[in-house]
């Protein structure tokens, strides 16, 4: 487990109490203690969930908890949230086990150690034991310049089936400001339309098999997930995934770092213009897809064939032809 950055000195004073400072905010140039950020961070989510009516009608919500520090302190913040401030609502975690060596082990045991301490469910879907493969496998496949795109469709699909069978009626993400930022930006660069009116803090069901998606933590930044789970005191994985070092998406969020720096609140404009200015037009001009069922596995679907059920195809295809090329 390794510390993070603090990026208050020890002079700089919290605006809030007067106290001591432990970390400062770029975008809002304020330097606050622990316990003042911890308020702040838990603020910001709960005004995002009220303002998105992100738990409309709600019963059981399922966090989709990587093990990494955004879902960390979504898991945290929303279990604190929820028994504050919705008591009727319950939370239960998911976690798919990749199978990618040197990373998922340590993800799950960090998983299953967190959600002991909170005595929260949690509900472990191991790749390998439950399909037979793990994420690894697509590097011997076309897919292995892709493989982040092939490891997103799986885990995107088995996070919605997952919360679907344990009758989650919300199933949380710990996409933040920076995913966001990131994926628009890309988005806009392409000119793609379709794809960037589903870049949004709540994604409804349309489908019965489909579980309405929200992202409470579509206002904070990376930096402030990774405060408030030092600020808990809380463990941050050491293991990276190896498979997603040189990433796109990891390229674009560090040119956005950089403009961020230079001009700071950069973040916070670009997605509430969009939101605010952009949205409506799109909402208006775009209409929802129709989802059908599957074909092959009968979860929600563009087409006769799900896109999980075409990236498992493909990957049984490639695996049969390099069996029988050896
Ligand atoms: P990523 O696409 O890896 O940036 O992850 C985005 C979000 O998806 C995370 O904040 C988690 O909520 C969820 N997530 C990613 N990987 C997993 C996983 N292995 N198990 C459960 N949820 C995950
Ligand atoms: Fe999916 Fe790294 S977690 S490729
Ligand atoms: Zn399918």
């Amino acid at each position: 487990m390794r510390p993070g950055p603090r990026a208050a000195d020890v002079t700089s004073r919290c605006r809030l109490c007067g106290k001591q400072a432990a970390h400062y905010l770029n975008h809002a140039k304020m330097h606050l203690c622990e316990n003042c950020f911890i308020k702040y961070y838990e603020r910001k989510v709960y005004k995002s969930i009220l303002k998105h009516n992100m738990l409309r009608g709600s019963r059981k919500v399922a966090v989709a908890f990587s093990g990494g520090k955004d879902s960390l302190a979504l898991v945290k913040a929303l279990h604190k949230i929820l028994m504050e401030k919705f008591p009727e609502v319950e939370l239960e975690v998911v976690h798919i086990d990749l199978g990618i060596p040197g990373y998922s082990e340590e993800s799950r045991d960090l998983v299953e150690k967190i959600c002991d301490n909170l005595n929260v469910k949690c509900h472990v879907y191991d790749l390998s034991a439950e399909k037979g493969y793990v994420i690894p496998d697509f590097q011997a496949t076309p897919f292995r310049r892709r493989i982040c795109g092939a490891c997103g469709t799986i885990k995107r699909y088995l996070m919605n089936k997952i919360a679907y069978k344990i009758g989650a009626d919300k199933l949380a993400t710990g996409h933040n400001l920076d995913d966001v930022v990131e994926v628009l930006f890309e988005l806009y660069l392409r000119g793609s339309v379709e794809e960037m009116v589903r870049i949004r803090p709540v994604s409804w069901s349309t489908h019965t098999k489909l579980v309405t998606k929200i992202k409470p933590l579509i206002e904070l930044t990376e930096k402030e997930n990774l405060y408030y789970v030092l600020s808990h005191k809380l463990p941050i994985l050491s293991a990276k995934c190896p498979l997603s070092k040189n990433s796109r998406a990891l390229k674009r969020k560090k040119l956005m770092n950089m403009i961020e720096a230079e001009i700071p609140g950069f973040k916070h404009t670009f997605y509430k213009s969009h939101l605010k200015r952009i949205m409506p037009h799109l909402r208006d001009s775009i209409r929802e897809p129709t989802l059908i069922e599957c074909k092959s596995c009968g979860m929600p679907s563009l087409s006769e064939t799900c896109s999980y059920c075409k990236l498992i195809s493909k990957l049984q295809k490639s695996q049969i032809t390099h069996i029988s090329n050896e």
